[in-house]
């Protein structure tokens, strides 16, 4: 059979690895990401592989499509940087990986709360500067806090499970509650005005669709609790970023964990030091200290990317053999 070229945008060395080691397929890895402006580096490849910042609107689509793409591979769960209507009305069947080790995704969310809590980050800073003076450095233990848990799905349900351990009472909301959750553990489905008014941590982990964009604005920022923290490592516009350097100007806010955010496709995965940035909102954001600020990559770990490769591959035989898409997303 011949072997089909297929070509991986915004790829990075740590992935390319587990591509390379595959032999029915022709790999062609590049660095840039898609945008209309990159279609061009498509040629004879009727797939694609993308992943969370390539933007895949209708321009790009459409470019894709005159290019003769069939076929776009996520290697991601998020699918909402992609037109499906547009590629549903295009012929372009879109595919993702729904799950790759929530558990990685799950224990960054911890970490962000633990090192928030503890002030560890500005414990390293001092030690490194061979300052070891304790004062400002009073934490707050994690145990029997009350930690809103927004989404319930595979990441959040991992969350939860190691938040138990810490003997956390725990407020979850998910438009379909699982049941099973609440056996055993301090565990409650409620309303988001009750998980916004009375945590001392909020977690998310829904997607991001029409429903859930700015989820967190004004007013969920004034109903949290004082000294409350915001985790973020779902997708930035779940977050207001102006409302939330509003509740963190005022202190009202304890302060936040943000593996994504609003603006993140120019910046994250790449390097600025030498330039510094344009974005005064961002810049904002890592000024305070007790904003923590990474760049999307709660997955990153060795678990979650050889996952996502084996379902992309798993994905990509596929829809060759011309069988049914098991990962596939479309317009509905
Ligand atoms: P999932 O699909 O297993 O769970 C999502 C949950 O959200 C489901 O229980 C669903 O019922 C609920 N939900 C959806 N829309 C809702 C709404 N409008 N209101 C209330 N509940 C709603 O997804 P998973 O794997 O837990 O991932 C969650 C999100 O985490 C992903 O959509 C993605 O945006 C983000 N993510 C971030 C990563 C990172 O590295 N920072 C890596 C992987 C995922």
């Amino acid at each position: 059979m011949e072997r089909k070229r297929i070509a991986v945008f915004d790829t990075k060395k740590y992935e390319r690895p587990y591509y390379e080691a595959v032999g029915d397929f022709t790999f062609d890895f590049f660095d840039t990401r898609l945008t209309s402006e990159t279609t061009s580096l498509c040629q004879n490849h009727t797939g694609i592989l993308c992943f969370v910042n390539d933007s895949l609107d209708r321009a790009c689509l459409e470019s894709l499509a005159k290019r003769g793409v069939r076929y776009i591979g996520l290697r991601c769960a998020g699918f909402n940087h992609v037109d499906l209507k547009a590629a549903t009305e295009l012929n372009i069947r879109v595919c993702r990986v729904p799950g790759y080790s929530p558990q990685s995704v799950a224990e960054f969310a911890l970490l962000q709360m633990l090192c928030l809590a503890r002030k560890f980050h500005r414990s390293l800073n001092r030690t490194k500067e061979m300052n070891f003076e304790l004062d400002g450095l009073v934490g707050q233990a994690l145990f029997e806090k009350t930690v809103g848990v927004i989404g319930t799905g595979q990441i959040g349900r991992s969350l939860i499970g190691l938040l138990d351990g810490f003997h956390c009472q725990i407020l979850a909301f998910d438009e379909l509650p699982d049941p099973q959750m609440t056996k055993g553990r301090s565990l409650r489905y409620t309303t988001l005005d009750e998980i916004f008014t009375r945590s001392d941590f909020v977690s998310l982990h829904v997607p991001l669709t029409p429903e859930t964009l700015h989820l967190v604005d004004n007013h969920r920022v004034a109903q949290m609790k004082e000294g409350a923290f915001i985790i973020n490592t779902g997708r930035g516009g779940l977050v207001n970023t102006k409302a939330l350097i509003d509740g963190l100007k005022t202190k009202k806010l304890g302060g936040a964990g943000l593996d994504v955010y609003e603006e993140e496709e120019k910046y994250f995965s790449r390097d600025f030091s030498d330039r510094g940035i344009d974005d005064d909102q961002l810049a904002r954001l890592m000024s305070f200290p007790n904003v923590l600020v990474t760049s999307h990559q709660a997955y990153l770990t060795k678990l979650s990317l050889s996952q996502i490769a084996a379902t992309t591959l798993d994905n990509l035989r596929l829809w060759r053999d011309n069988k049914t898409l098991s990962n596939e997303v479309s317009f509905t």
